[in-house]
C-alpha cells in the first residue's frame, strides 16, 4: 500500500514538511483549524514567508498530492501516518501548553479506521508520548492499533524547505520498530527527491543563504539517522536549543567582559571556535536570541527539571541574560548620544527575531522598541519583511514604521541595527551620511565592517 500521510498544524514545521512530503511523492493532507490558512494553500501560496517554500506549494498543489483540508474527517480515515506539527506555546509560568496537541490526537483518534503511526514533530516536555499513549488507550475503542513515534524537528526559520530536504539528523524514537522504520523510510524518499529536485524551479534565499560546503560534507543518509527510546527523542530536543541558547548567552557575557576591557568579541570567540570540542557556531553576541523556540524551550526545560526536582540553575542564568541584552544595547546607545535619550530620534532597522523571516514572536528588536519608548526616544523602524506581522502586535505615537531604509534614517540620532538582514549589511550608509542629524551606528548583530564604517566618518559601536 503506498502511504498517505496527514500532518496537522500548518506552521512552520507542518507546512513546509507538507510541501517537501508532496513533492517527493507522497499523497499529503496538510489539516489546520484556520479556514484562511486553508485557502491560501489551497490556492497555492504560503500563508506566512519563508524563502522557497511558495514554489514547493504551489508546485505541490498543482500536481494533486497536496490536500489542504480543515476536517479530519476528510483526511484521516485516508491516512496511515499522521505528523504532528501543532504549535506548543509557553503558559505564563513557563511551562508548555500542550492543548493543542491533546486536541489534535483525540481527533485523531475519533477519525481514524485504520491501523496509524502518530508522530510528534511539535516540541513537547520529555514524557508527552506517554500521555499521548494514555490517552489512545482511554479513547481507542475500535480495535485498530495506534503507535506514538516521536520525531522531532531541527530545522530553523528561515531556511526551513533546505533544512527538510538536507536534514543533518532524523532522531527517531519509537517503541515499536516497524513504526519507526516506517519513517525512516519516507524520510529516505525525500533524501533521493533532494537529490533529482530541480533546483532552477525552486531557487530563492534558503538555497543562496546556505553553504556548498554543508552538501559536500553532508553524511551518507544512514548515518544521519538516529533510532533512540521515545523518552530520548523528546528530551534531546528541548535540550539541543537549550544548549545553543546557553552558548549565545555566554559569548554575550563574554563580550560584556570585552567592553570593559578593550578585548575584542570576535578575536575571543573566533579563538576558542578553533577548539572543535566548543565550535564556532552560536557565539555570536548581540541583542540576543528570540524567535519561536529559544525562548520557549529554555523556559520548558527550566519547567521540566523543576518538576523532577533537578536543579538547573544555568538554565535560569541563560534566560536572564538574554533579557539583561536589551539594558546592554540601552548603555551602547547613551555612549553614542548621551545620557538624556528623550526626543531623541532613533533608527532600528530590522524587526523579525533574525534575518529571512517575517517573524517577529519574542523578537528581541520589538522589547527593544518598547523600551526605546518608554525612555522617551521616537523610533523610525525599518524591515524588509516583518513590518505588517509588527503592526498588528506593537503600535505607539512615537514609532513610525517606514518603508525604506533612507526614510528611516532620515534625521536620526543613531542607526541601530537589529537584525542582520543582507539589505542592512549591504548597505552604503555614506549615501544617507548627509541625512542623519548625528551619525551614529549601533551595530547590534556586529554585522558591519568596523574599518570601513568609521573610515567614513561615524562613531560604530558594535558587541
Ligand atoms: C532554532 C534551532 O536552531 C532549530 O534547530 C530549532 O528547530 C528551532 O529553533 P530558529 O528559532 O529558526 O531555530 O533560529 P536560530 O537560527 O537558531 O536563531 C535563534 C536566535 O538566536 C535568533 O534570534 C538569532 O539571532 C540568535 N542568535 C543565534 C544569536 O544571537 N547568536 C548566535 O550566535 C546565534
Amino acid at each position: 500500500m503506498q502511504d498517505i500521510i496527514s500532518i496537522v498544524g500548518t506552521g512552520f514545521v507542518g507546512l513546509t514538511t507538507a510541501a517537501v512530503f508532496a513533492n517527493a511523492g507522497y499523497r499529503t493532507y496538510t489539516i489546520d483549524t484556520d479556514e484562511n490558512k486553508i485557502n491560501t494553500i489551497k490556492s497555492g501560496k504560503s500563508p506566512f514567508y519563508e524563502p522557497g517554500i511558495d514554489g514547493f506549494v504551489e508546485r505541490a498543489i498543482t500536481i494533486g498530492n497536496l490536500i489542504p483540508t480543515t476536517s479530519y474527517s476528510e483526511s484521516i480515515p485516508n491516512s496511515n501516518i499522521v505528523f504532528i506539527c501543532v504549535g506548543t506555546p509557553s503558559n505564563e509560568d513557563g511551562s508548555v501548553d500542550l492543548k493543542y496537541v491533546f486536541e489534535s490526537v483525540s481527533s485523531i483518534i475519533e477519525n481514524a479506521n485504520s491501523d496509524l503511526i502518530i508522530v510528534q514533530k511539535s516540541t513537547v516536555p520529555v514524557e508527552t508520548a506517554r500521555r499521548l499513549e494514555k490517552m489512545i488507550q482511554e479513547k481507542n475503542k475500535k480495535n485498530i492499533k495506534i503507535d506514538v513515534v516521536s520525531a522531532p524537528e531541527f530545522l530553523r526559520e528561515a531556511s526551513a524547505v533546505f533544512d527538510t530536504l538536507f536534514f543533518d539528523r532524523l532522531v527517531v524514537g519509537a517503541r515499536n520498530n516497524e513504526a519507526a522504520n516506517k519513517i525512516i523510510e519516507i524520510y529516505k524518499n525525500v533524501d533521493s527527491f533532494s537529490k533529482v529536485i530541480n533546483y532552477e524551479k525552486f531557487i530563492d534565499y534558503a538555497f543562496n543563504n546556505t553553504s556548498k560546503k554543508y552538501l559536500d560534507n553532508l553524511p551518507l543518509f544512514e548515518k544521519r539517522i538516529l533510532r533512540t527510546k521515545v523518552e530520548s527523542a523528546e528530551l534531546l530536543k528541548v535540550t539541543a536549543n537549550s544548549f545553543l541558547a546557553m552558548k549565545i548567552s555566554f559569548a554575550n557575557s563574554i563580550a560584556r567582559i570585552c567592553d570593559e576591557t578593550g578585548a575584542i568579541s570576535k578575536e575571543v570567540m573566533d579563538g576558542i571556535g578553533m577548539d572543535s570540542r566548543i565550535g564556532r557556531s552560536f557565539l555570536y553576541p548581540g541583542l540576543g536570541y528570540s524567535g519561536g523556540c529559544f525562548p520557549k524551550d529554555v523556559s520548558g526545560m527550566i519547567n521540566t527539571a523543576n518538576e523532577y526536582n533537578v536543579d538547573f540553575g544555568i538554565l535560569e542564568e541563560v534566560k536572564k541574560i538574554n533579557s539583561g541584552q536589551i539594558n546592554i544595547v540601552v548603555n551602547k546607545l547613551k555612549r553614542l548620544i548621551g545620557e538624556n535619550l528623550e526626543g531623541k530620534k532613533i533608527t532600528v532597522l530590522g524587526l523579525s527575531f533574525k534575518p529571512g523571516t517575517s517573524d517577529i514572536r519574542k523578537s528581541q528588536s520589538i522589547y527593544l522598541i518598547k523600551r526605546l519608548i518608554k525612555l522617551g526616544t521616537i523610533v523610525n523602524a525599518f524591515d524588509p519583511k516583518a513590518t505588517d506581522e509588527a503592526k498588528k502586535e506593537f503600535n505607539d505615537k512615537n514609532l513610525n514604521y517606514m518603508n525604506s531604509i533612507e526614510s528611516a534614517c532620515q534625521s536620526s540620532d543613531c542607526v541601530v541595527i537589529a537584525t542582520e538582514w543582507n539589505e542592512f549589511v549591504n548597505f552604503d550608509y555614506n549615501s544617507i551620511k548627509e541625512t542623519l542629524n548625528n551619525k551614529n551606528i549601533l551595530d547590534c548583530r556586529n554585522c558591519l565592517n568596523k574599518d570601513k564604517i568609521t573610515e567614513s566618518g561615524f562613531n560604530y559601536i558594535g558587541f
